[in-house]
């Protein structure tokens, strides 16, 4: 199968290309030629690549045209981010291609209402990234089910592999974070540190999407989670890390309004971003079409991320 994958080295890609590769794709990678994958990997020797840049590409209208005329089979899109650029590629690759597997998020979710998740649930995205990606999603399942363009949507939770630091304990990105529990230190929660995170190991992101190709009959016109089989409360979370660095628990909750303030103005963001959403997915869906069977729980996925930190100096403990 000819395969062309839009933004392939990255946190999915470094994972799902040589997965493609080992199953006999013939894989097309475009990317600017900014970033090496995170994992090296003797697959990508098979890899075609080509640089070119998506947006200046769409600027000019080009970009659907220059992606069909790879003759690709099969397009995985993991960089798309707003109704134009899905409705230039989706315009240009109807009728032409077998599969088109769109990359969302489970942030065209809102608030969690019932927990877990369904994919059946009404969408309430807030933030422009929620907005767009619903606004996609919506776009391309109604393309795949009135127009006939087999595309299928698979919504990540936050994405965890080695090489990068993963969503911690607090809601942000700051490894320090770590540091502190490793060191038995005290950490600081927002509120009573009860909102919901929902991770996933980037080699359980692409395995999901090697079960939407090899399930395509009865994934096409539809969207999944892609998350790990259970969310982590902020508190739990941080207490499964104290337990794992073989720390005693020391945790102190301050309400919202006053815990931003004790953070930087960026991590106070991404926290908000991610306690104002608070997810928790159900991956019931996946399971029962797609076969999906994640092989890291969160914590795991963590953890394996955290002993990378650790063992290429990125993390001083
Ligand atoms: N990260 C998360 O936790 C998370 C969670 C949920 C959903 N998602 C979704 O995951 C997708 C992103 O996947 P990822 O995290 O694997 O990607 P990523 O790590 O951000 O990597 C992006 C890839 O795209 C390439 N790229 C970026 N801009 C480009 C452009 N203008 N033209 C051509 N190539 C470009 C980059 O290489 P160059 O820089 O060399 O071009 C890189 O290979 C998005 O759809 C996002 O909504 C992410």
């Amino acid at each position: 199968m000819r395969t062309v994958i839009i933004g392939g080295k990255g946190h999915v890609g470094s994972y799902l290309v040589p997965r493609l590769v080992q199953a006999g794709h013939e894989v097309t990678c475009i990317t600017r030629g900014q970033r090496e994958p995170y994992i090296p990997n003797g697959a990508w020797k098979a890899v075609r690549q080509i640089t070119l840049d998506r947006v200046a590409e769409e600027a000019t209208g080009s970009f659907g045209a220059r992606v069909r005329d790879l003759r690709p089979d099969l397009v995985i899109d993991m960089i798309c981010f707003t109704l134009d650029s899905a409705r230039q590629l989706a315009e240009a690759l109807r009728g032409q291609v077998q599969l088109l597997l769109h990359c969302g998020t489970i942030w065209v979710h809102g608030p969690s209402m019932q927990v877990p998740t369904t994919e059946e649930q009404p969408r309430h995205p807030f933030g422009d990234y929620g907005i767009r990606k619903a606004e996609i999603e919506s776009y391309l399942l109604r393309e795949a089910r009135v127009n006939g363009l087999p595309a299928v949507v698979l919504h990540p939770g936050h994405i965890v592999g080695q090489g990068w630091a993963p969503l911690n304990p607090a809601g942000h990105f700051n490894a320090q974070v770590f540091t502190r529990i490793a060191r038995g230190e005290e950490l600081n929660l927002p509120n009573l540190g009860q909102e919901t995170v929902h991770h996933v190991h980037a080699d359980d992101v692409a395995q999901a999407f090697m079960q939407a190709i090899s399930h395509w009959s009865t994934a096409v016109g539809e969207s999944f989670h892609v998350v790990s089989p259970q969310a982590l409360s902020l508190r739990g979370y941080a207490e499964a890390m104290y337990a794992w660095f073989g720390q005693t628990v020391r945790l102190s909750f301050t309400p919202w309004s006053m815990w931003r303030t004790t953070v930087s103005e960026q991590e106070a963001g991404a926290t908000w971003d991610h306690i104002a959403h608070s997810p928790n997915c159900s991956i019931a869906k996946a399971q029962r079409l797609l076969a999906y069977q994640p092989r890291y729980s969160s914590l795991q996925a963590v953890q394996e991320s955290v002993t990378w930190l650790i063992e290429h100096g990125v993390l001083t403990i």
